[in-house]
C-alpha cells in the first residue's frame, strides 16, 4: 500500500539556484525560502557552506541565515544546510545550523568531480563532520550520488551503491537521500535498488529519494520508491536545479509535479499548490524564463 503522508523535502533554493549563472541576490533567496515556508514546505533546504569557489551562487550562505531570519521567525521549519567538511560545519554551527547534510557519491567519477576526492577519502572526510554534528545535536542526512547511473561510468552496480549507502549510516547518519544526479533511473531499477537495501537491513524508514527529471521518470520512480515504503521525496519548487559538477544533470522533480500526484493519490503533504505555484511563478521572473514544471504551467495558464 501506499503512505497516508509524504513529507517533501524542498530543495529548490539549494539544488535549484546552485547551477544557476547569474547571481540570485541574497534577498530573493531569503524571500523564495520563505514563501516555500507560507506554502507549507516544513523542511527547506537553505544553501551549500562548501568552497564558494566551487558553487559561486551560494556564497553568500552567511549572508542569507540573518537575512531568512530578519524576514520573520521560520523556527517551525527546518532549514538543512550542505557541508562538506570541517570548515564546512564550523560555518554552518557559526550561523545555528540545526541540520547539516553530507554528500557523498556512489561512483569514483564524481567523487573526484564533486568533491576533488576518491569515494574512500571523502567517507574519511565525512566521519568527522557527522561525529562533530552530532555531538552538537544536529540532525544529519547523507547525500549519495549517482546512485543509478553516471555520466562518466554510465550505469551504476546496486552492490557498489549499498556499500557507500552502510558507510554512511554507519558513520551515524540519521537518514539517506539516494540521489539519481543525472535523471537516468527508471522504476524497475529504483525497485530493486531498494530491494538491495532492505535486503541489507536499511531501514526504509531513514531512506529519502531524490530524483532530477532529465528524461521525464522522476515520478514514475517516486511512485515506485512509495510502494517500497519511502516517505521522503526531495523536490524543487518549480523543477529549478541541476548540479555543476555532474554533465548531463538537470532540474529536479518540480515539487508542484510532485504535490500534483499525492493529492490525486489522497496522500497528505501540508503544500498548499496555489501558493507553491504562485512561488515558481515569481521564481521564474526573477530567473528571467519560464519553469520547466509541467504542472506550474498548466495552473498558471488558466
Ligand atoms: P578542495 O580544493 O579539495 O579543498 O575542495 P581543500 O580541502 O584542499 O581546501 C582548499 C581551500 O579551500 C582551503 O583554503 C580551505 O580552507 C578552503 P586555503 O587554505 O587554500 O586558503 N575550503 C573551504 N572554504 C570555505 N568553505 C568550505 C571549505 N572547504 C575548504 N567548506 C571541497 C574540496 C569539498 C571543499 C570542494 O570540492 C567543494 O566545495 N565541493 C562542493 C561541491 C558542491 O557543492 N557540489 C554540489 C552539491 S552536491 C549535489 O548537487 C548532488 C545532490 O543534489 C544529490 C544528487 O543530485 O545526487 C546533493
Ligand atoms: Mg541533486
Amino acid at each position: 500500500g501506499l503512505p497516508a503522508r509524504v513529507r517533501i523535502h524542498e530543495v529548490g533554493a539549494r539544488d535549484g539556484l546552485q547551477n544557476e549563472k547569474a547571481t540570485v541576490p541574497t534577498r530573493t533567496k531569503a524571500e523564495f525560502i520563505h514563501r516555500l515556508a507560507a506554502a507549507g514546505l516544513t523542511t527547506i533546504e537553505a544553501t551549500s557552506f562548501v568552497h564558494p569557489k566551487w558553487v559561486p551562487q551560494l556564497a553568500d550562505a552567511e549572508q542569507l541565515f540573518p537575512l531568512v531570519r530578519d524576514l520573520g521567525d521560520l523556527s517551525g521549519t527546518a532549514l538543512p544546510v550542505l557541508v562538506p567538511n570541517e570548515k564546512g560545519l564550523d560555518r554552518a554551527l557559526a550561523l545555528g545550523a540545526t541540520r547539516i547534510a553530507v554528500f557523498a557519491s556512489a561512483t569514483e567519477s564524481f567523487a573526484k568531480a564533486n568533491l576533488n576526492r576518491t569515494v574512500d577519502e571523502s567517507l574519511a572526510m565525512f566521519e568527522p563532520v557527522v561525529a562533530r554534528a552530532r555531538t552538537h545535536g544536529a540532525h544529519v542526512r547523507g547525500y549519495l550520488s549517482m546512485c543509478f547511473g553516471d555520466p562518466w561510468e554510465g550505469p551504476v552496480p546496486v552492490p557498489q551503491v549499498v556499500r557507500v549507502c552502510r558507510a554512511l549510516l554507519d558513520m551515524g547518519c540519521d537518514e539517506l537521500s539516494l540521489g539519481d544526479t543525472i535523471g537516468v533511473a527508471t522504476p524497475g531499477h529504483v525497485s530493486a535498488l531498494l530491494t538491495a537495501l532492505n535486503d541489507q537491513h536499511v531501514p526504509t524508514s531513514a531512506l529519502g529519494v531524490h530524483f532530477h527529471d532529465t528524461y521525464g521518470q522522476a515520478l514514475s520512480n517516486t511512485l515506485a520508491a512509495l510502494q517500497h515504503g519511502v516517505t521522503t521525496v526531495d523536490a524543487s519548487a518549480g523543477g529549478l536545479g541541476g548540479c555543476p559538477f555532474a554533465k548531463s544533470a538537470t532540474g529536479n522533480l518540480a515539487t508542484e509535479d510532485l504535490v500534483w500526484m499525492l493529492t490525486g493519490l489522497g496522500i497528505d503533504t501540508g503544500v498548499d499548490l496555489g501558493l507553491l505555484t504562485a512561488t515558481s511563478v515569481w521564481m521564474a521572473e526573477q530567473l528571467g524564463r519560464p519553469s520547466p514544471s509541467r504542472t506550474v504551467r498548466a495552473l498558471s495558464h488558466k
